[in-house]
This record gives C-alpha cells, structure tokens and sequence, in this order.
C-alpha cells in the first residue's frame, strides 16, 4: 500500500477520505466504527445548540432506476440501479451536552484520526452568532481538530439559517468572521450549491478567513409522484416539502460548482462531496483541485458507515499512484483543474468530415443528413 497521507488545512491525514456530515457520524458508536474501518477523517452530523424534531416516518430514501430506465422510484425492488439519495433530515437531534464529551472520548480513542465537527446556528443578530461562537469553544475545547460551519442545510424555514447563509454573501462573511474570533481550529465551511454562481459566495467566505470549503450539500430536489396512488413517494399525510438529492445523480453537477470556485481560487483548500463511492469518482475532484474528499450516500448503503467503500477508495488510490509513479496526492491535485474553459475557447472543426455533433457515433443524435 502506498503512503495516502496528506496534510490539508494544517491537519495531517491518513488518507484523503472522510465521511460528511450525515447518519454514518450521527453517533460515537458509528464513528468509532467508521475509523476502525479506515476513515482518514470524519465530519460529524450537524452540531446545533438547541434539539430539532424530525418529520414522522423516514429521513432518507433512494431513488432507484430500473435496468432498462423505464422506472424511476423510491420503491425498492430487485434489478435497479442506484441513482440518488433523498433526505428531508435535519441537523442531529442530539444536543451539544450529548456530543462534547462524546467528542473527548473519540479523539482520546483515535488521536491520529481526524474529527471535525460540523456546527450551526442562526445568525440574524448577535446573540445567534454568538451562539456560533459558543458551538466552536464548546466542540475545540473537547477535542476537534477542526469545524465545519453548516451554510447548506437545505431544508431549513428560517431565512438566517443553513443555505439561507450560504445564498448571501454577507452572512457567509460576517458568520465566517464570528467564528474565526474564536476559533483556534481550521475553520472549514460547506456552502450549498443551490445558488447562481458559488464563486461569489466562496470569496465572501473566504475574505471572512475561512481555510477551506467543502461543496456540495444535497440538491433541492422533490421526490417524484407515484402513477397509480399520485402521491408522492415520500411524504407525510399527503405533504412533502424541498428535500436534499445526494449519490450518484449529483456528482456531475457537484464537480461543475467545484470547478468554479477551485479555478477561482486555485490556491485556497477544498473539500469535495457529492456521487463519490469509488477512487474514480473521488479522482475527478483531486483532479479539480480538492484535497480531500468526503463520503455520504454510498456509506449509507454500505453497513451504515461505509467499511468496503473506504477499503475501495484507499485499495483504489494506492494502485493509481503504484500506477502512475506518483508518490503523492500532491503530484496529481489539479492536474485538470485548467481544462475547464469558457466554451469560446475550445476548439471549432477545420475539416469537412464534421458533421456539427450529429455524428453517428454521438448517442442520443439521429443519423446526420447527407449533404453534396
Ligand atoms: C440523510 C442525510 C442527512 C444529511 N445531514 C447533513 C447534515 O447534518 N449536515 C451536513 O452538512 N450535510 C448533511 N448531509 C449532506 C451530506 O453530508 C453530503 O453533503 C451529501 O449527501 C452529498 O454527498 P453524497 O453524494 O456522498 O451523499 C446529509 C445527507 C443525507 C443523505
């Protein structure tokens, strides 16, 4: 095996790879787990200062095609294949009493393992953002190596909170500052990617002094309606609300608002999610520039915590770089970061074998027409 590890935000690694903010690090027990199993490093499940209740039934599903694509559901049925995730589930509804000394006692266990804890709070006035304050004492105090400051949490009503933060650039800054008042700690932010253009709120948080962005939170999304009982598939008493799309479906767009801001601030940390549950997927946004990545979805569907996903990660960096003769993620990181141009720049045809994209071999495109 070749050595994975890697330093980002100050923070040595293992490896590269972390589990997000999500059900496999809702609880010590599963990150316990998770790090015998191999996780460079953890995100917790969102941190908040005062107890959320859930909706009635389940948080999560996940969308299923058929092998043919003729059906895509939430019902779970044999022969389909993965498309997505879909989650209504707020932040933990543990309290932060319940985490601090859980904290403590997960680092005292695993002190080469990474843990950050990922917070929030409200911030329309002062006292909320000095309850921002308080989560990031409370959680350095007992131990974690870092925060990751929740501006993406999509399912929230309040218009100061989750990625209502994230879609206004002066609270990314001035939450971004509050925190780093206090913060001894790398202080890492996950904006949402449900905005226009992410650059803008990545220099905001950035000029707030963040050390790293992590991207991307789950998709507004809706479940779709089933055709006999034109209900929802998820809902409660007939009524749904905007939830999350995370797996497989949102890696492609995940990587587009990760190129923007890695091209936009070449220099600067990130941390990439969305789609990843191979070295693969997890390459694409090395390539783009992110020094590490994180894991939510393919966990979920692999014990809870993820231990075959994190072996097929570490198994499939390490026979890249033995592949390749790269002795370090640091030889590979943003190699394609350059390659994504405004579409101006890219090549037009100079020969008459061109058929303007209506080529044979182009999938999804009627023959082209023969023309003298
Ligand atoms: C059920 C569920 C709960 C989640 N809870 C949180 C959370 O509390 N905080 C957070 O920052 N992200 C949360 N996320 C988002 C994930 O951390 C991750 O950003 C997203 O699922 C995309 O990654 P994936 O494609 O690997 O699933 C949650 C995702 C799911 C599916």
């Amino acid at each position: 095996m070749r050595d994975l590890s890697t330093t980002f935000t100050r923070l040595r690694f293992e490896n590269p790879f972390l589990l997000a903010s999500a059900p496999p690090t809702e609880s010590d027990a599963n990150i316990l787990r998770a790090f015998d199993a191999g996780w460079g490093g953890v995100v917790t499940k969102t941190i908040g200062l005062h107890p959320v209740v859930n909706v009635k039934g389940p948080k999560t599903k996940f969308l299923r095609a058929d092998n043919e694509a003729t059906r895509l559901s939430m019902n779970k049925r044999p022969s389909t294949t993965l498309v997505a995730s879909w989650n209504w589930e707020l932040i933990s509804d543990k309290t932060i009493d319940w985490w601090l000394p859980r904290i403590e006692s997960i680092k005292k266990a695993h002190p080469t393992r990474i843990l950050i804890a990922s917070i929030m709070a409200g911030s329309g006035n002062d006292k909320e953002l000095h309850h921002w304050q308080e989560l990031t004492k409370g959680v350095q105090d007992a131990g974690a190596d870092g925060v990751e400051l929740n501006f993406s949490c999509p399912h929230m009503d309040r218009i100061d909170m989750g990625s209502n933060v994230g879609k206004d650039k002066v609270l990314c800054s001035v939450v971004t500052m509050a925190v780093k008042e206090v913060a001894r700690v790398p202080v890492w932010v996950k904006l949402t990617p449900a905005t226009a253009n992410i650059g803008e709120e990545a220099e905001a948080t950035f000029r707030g002094g963040a050390d790293a962005i992590s991207s991307s939170n789950t998709f507004p999304s809706l479940p779709p309606i089933d055709p006999e009982s034109l209900e929802f598939e998820m809902n409660v008493e007939g009524y749904v609300s905007s939830g999350g799309l995370g797996g497989p479906a949102i890696l492609p767009l995940s990587l587009a608002k990760m190129s923007e801001m890695t091209r936009r601030f070449p220099d600067k940390a990130f941390s990439g999610i969305g789609g990843v549950s191979t070295f693969e997927h997890a390459l694409s946004y090395f390539l783009l520039g992110c020094g590490t990545v994180q894991v939510c979805t393919a966990a979920m569907l692999d014990h809870a915590v993820g231990p075959n996903v994190i072996k097929m990660l570490t198994n499939g960096m390490s026979e890249f770089m033995e592949r390749r003769g790269f002795n370090s993620l640091e030889d590979f990181r943003g190699l394609r970061r350059d390659r994504v141009v405004a579409h101006s720049q890219i090549k037009r045809p100079e020969t008459r074998e061109y058929h303007g994209g209506y080529d044979e071999e182009h999938e999804g495109y009627a023959r082209p027409l023969v023309t003298a």
